[in-house]
């Protein structure tokens, strides 16, 4: 069976590091706030080319804690997509923010600037574009947005680590470095995968920077005092010492999943599938490679016969979802997000794919198209 993500086969490579790095944090018994932790931190700051970068415990505590960080609070308004995963609007509500949700473009999947006017009021306090399936936003519109109406800009990077985009008079940046702050899941199937949950919020700023880190640690500035209320949300050392060594393999493994989605859009081009569009101003990461036909369960239940598993990113809108009815938002309120919701569907993509795997997909596909 091809499997959608495949982390034994990245295991088997990195073995060696990713083993003695446990044997060592267990060693030294740093569990929490470790050398490894501070290290990371550095290291992926960095690569990320932000000042800071701040461990927590995944990629929901990143976002809940960078909300908690601006002081986001009930009676505020805070903008994300409508096509995303659940967790980039649940931590909007986890602060008794309420999340105004916005469509996507039918193309890219990514947050439409165009639709942005009418979802600002007086109580908007921040935007949230999410960097889907590893292809950066537009983020020169979205930037000057947030700018005009004064309200903060947060990367949800939990796709994109590594992703670059060019911005009018700026050049090409890095994913998560454009944002007041950036938010990074290392859930274990992302391009960056910790070994259980964890996550980083990334900024420039020194204030901020201390802010996350008190709120991450019960808001403690020395055994048993505690300045403000926070929370319990540390990245553990053993995470963190994992992806130190996955760190080093990350922009490898990125070109890799480059390679393969670039061999999927030619063969996929050749036999009329439609697949998410890339913009030449963005160089993407490809977290997921999203293709999109009318009868996609249809064609998941052909691959699965045939030793191919698929996924579906994501189902339900998450203006639809049963948890966020107390919005009070409709079918047909976001029609892009609810079209791609009924047709997505993502193919293998993980670094260690094979190309000839790629091509008995593709062909998979092509028998699936002619019957
Ligand atoms: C876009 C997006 N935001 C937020 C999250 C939440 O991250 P985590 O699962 O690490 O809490 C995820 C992934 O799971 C995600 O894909």
């Amino acid at each position: 069976m091809i499997q959608l993500v495949d982390l034994k086969k990245q295991y088997k490579t990195i073995k060696k590091d990713v083993d003695a790095a446990i044997k060592k944090v267990i060693q030294n018994t740093d569990f929490i706030m470790g050398e490894d932790l501070r290290l990371f931190e550095q290291e992926f700051a960095k690569f990320c080319t932000t000042k800071h970068a701040v461990g927590v415990d995944s990629g929901t505590g990143a976002l809940e804690l960078a909300f908690h960080a601006l002081g986001i609070k009930a009676g505020d308004e805070v903008i994300v997509p409508s096509f995303t995963f659940y967790a980039t609007a649940s931590a909007v509500a986890a602060t008794g923010a309420k999340p105004i949700f916005v469509d996507v473009e039918e193309d890219t999947g990514n947050m439409d600037h165009e639709g942005l006017e009418k979802a600002v009021t007086p109580r908007t306090k921040a935007i949230v574009p999410v960097h889907l399936f590893g292809q950066p936003v537009d983020m020169s519109n979205i930037l000057s947005f947030a700018k005009r109406h004064n309200i903060h800009l947060i990367e949800d990077t939990a796709q994109a680590h590594g992703a670059k985009v060019k911005m009018e008079n700026v050049g090409w940046k890095t994913a998560g470095s454009m944002g007041i702050m950036s938010c990074f899941s290392f859930y274990p199937g992302k391009n960056l995968g910790a070994y259980g949950d964890a996550g980083a919020v990334c900024t420039n700023s020194d204030e901020l920077a201390n802010k996350l880190k008190l709120l991450r640690d019960y808001g403690r500035t020395a055994k048993y005092e505690h300045s403000i209320l926070g929370f319990n949300r540390r990245m553990d050392t053993l995470q963190a010492a994992i992806l130190r060594v996955k760190l080093k393999k990350l922009a490898q493994w990125n070109a890799a999943r480059r390679k393969n989605a670039d061999l999927y859009d030619k063969l996929l081009s050749e036999i009329g599938v439609k697949t998410i569009k890339i913009h030449a101003f963005t160089e993407p990461v490809r977290h997921c490679y999203a293709i999109r036909l009318p009868n996609r369960d249809e064609l998941a239940d052909f691959l699965k016969k045939n030793g191919v598993s698929t996924g579906v990113h994501y189902p339900i809108p998450l203006h639809l979802q049963k948890a966020f009815a107390y919005l009070g938002y409709k079918k047909g309120d976001f029609p892009a997000a609810e079209k791609l919701a009924e047709e997505i569907l993502s193919l293998p993509i993980y670094p260690e794919l094979k190309e000839s795997e790629v091509r008995k997909i593709a062909g998979l596909i092509k028998k699936f198209l002619k019957k």
